[in-house]
């Protein structure tokens, strides 16, 4: 049976970014006769340094911003990561699963931990094994994520089809990644050959998901791009970076495809085109921030929601992590 399962990390504010790359996407996906599992990361943040009362707040915030987003607990189950124990208990199986080649070739490693790897935490590099274990303890067939996650997603099948090689089974799926639309990497704002990132050390570079209405139109405004009008059609995008990135962006908030939206705007000067994106932005985003700060004024509902998710994820994990460890020959199992 098909299932959805992914995740967004609570280790700062949400961007743009992660809601037409992910949250959004997620929110699309719900009610389609899948099952949705939609998760708050809270293990995967630890992976660097976070602050304990910091982490607490995001968590509730993420959640927030789900529920703001669209997300309907009663459609899809929605909890973090720490309230289910089976991912972590399957992601020690999949460490002895994964081979250090593999793990050594991941680009989100390297990036993150930098010139000074000696220093990075070993959750930071065996990371991708709990991820797998995230999708896999649902058997999810379908993961939809950002580009920068597909690596990841690729090594979850290799975990799985080496887990079932070894052991002699069929027992784990070949998950999919759903890697789609217009804003499947969002770039920054200030460069058009960066990935939009919370961590950023710029905060022109990306929309937060909290920013008020000024704080996005100023932002589009300012936001790099080159001195010519768009071009008359979409292929003219093709070496203009920064164009590419807001036209995708203006696509993917007002759900059109980029060839529709070039139909409208291909060659407009940026003059006019920002205005008209900015517009459109704080429309979308304002009612999103305004009912996210709504759900933060009841953090205990926010807590009762993750808790009655984790329960209901609780019911379809446990038994797949007893059939995995029955499979390794765990006695007792
Ligand atoms: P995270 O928290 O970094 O990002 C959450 C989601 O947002 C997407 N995303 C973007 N999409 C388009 N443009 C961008 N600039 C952009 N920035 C972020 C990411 O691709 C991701 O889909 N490892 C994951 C979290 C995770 C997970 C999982 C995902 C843990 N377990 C299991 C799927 C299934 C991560 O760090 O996402």
């Amino acid at each position: 049976t098909p299932r959805v399962f992914s995740g967004i990390q609570p280790s700062g504010g949400l961007t743009l970014g992660n809601y037409l790359g992910a949250m959004k996407r997620f929110v699309d996906m719900q009610g389609s006769g899948i099952e949705t599992i939609y998760c708050v990361v809270d293990m995967h943040a630890i992976t660097v340094w976070q602050d304990p009362q910091a982490l607490q707040k995001q968590t509730r915030e993420l959640t927030a911003g789900y529920l703001a987003a669209g997300l309907d607990p009663t459609k899809s189950i929605l909890f973090n990561q720490s309230q289910v124990p089976e991912h972590a208990q399957l992601a020690w199986i999949f460490n002895c699963v994964a081979r250090l080649g593999w793990m050594n070739r991941m680009t989100q490693f390297k990036d993150k931990a930098g010139k000074n790897a000696e220093k990075a935490s070993l959750g930071l590099y065996a990371y991708p094994a709990l991820m797998a274990a995230d999708i896999l303890v649902y058997h999810a067939t379908q993961v939809p994520v950002g580009e920068d996650q597909k690596q990841h997603v690729e090594l979850t099948r290799d975990i799985a089809a080496k887990f079932n090689h070894d052991y002699g089974t069929e027992f784990f799926p070949m998950t999919d990644p759903v890697i789609e639309g217009a804003a499947t990497r969002v770039m920054s704002l200030r460069d058009g050959s960066k990935k939009m990132s919370k961590s950023d050390p710029s905060d022109a570079s990306r929309i937060n998901m909290t920013d008020d209405a000024d704080a996005i139109a100023k932002k589009i405004r300012k936001a790099k791009t080159d001195p010519e009008p768009l071009p008359s059609e979409t292929a003219g995008l093709a070496e203009r970076p920064e164009a590419r990135n807001l036209v995708n962006i203006y696509a993917a908030l007002s759900e059109q495809s980029v060839d529709a939206v070039m139909a409208d705007v291909g060659g407009k000067p940026f003059s006019e085109f920002k205005p008209m994106l900015a517009d459109l932005a704080v429309a979308k985003l304002a009612p999103i921030s305004t009912e996210m700060a709504r759900y933060m004024e009841d953090p205990a509902e926010i807590d009762r929601i993750l808790a009655d998710g984790a329960g209901r994820a609780r019911k379809i994990a446990s038994p797949i992590l007893k059939k995995t460890y029955e499979i390794v020959g765990m006695v007792g199992a």
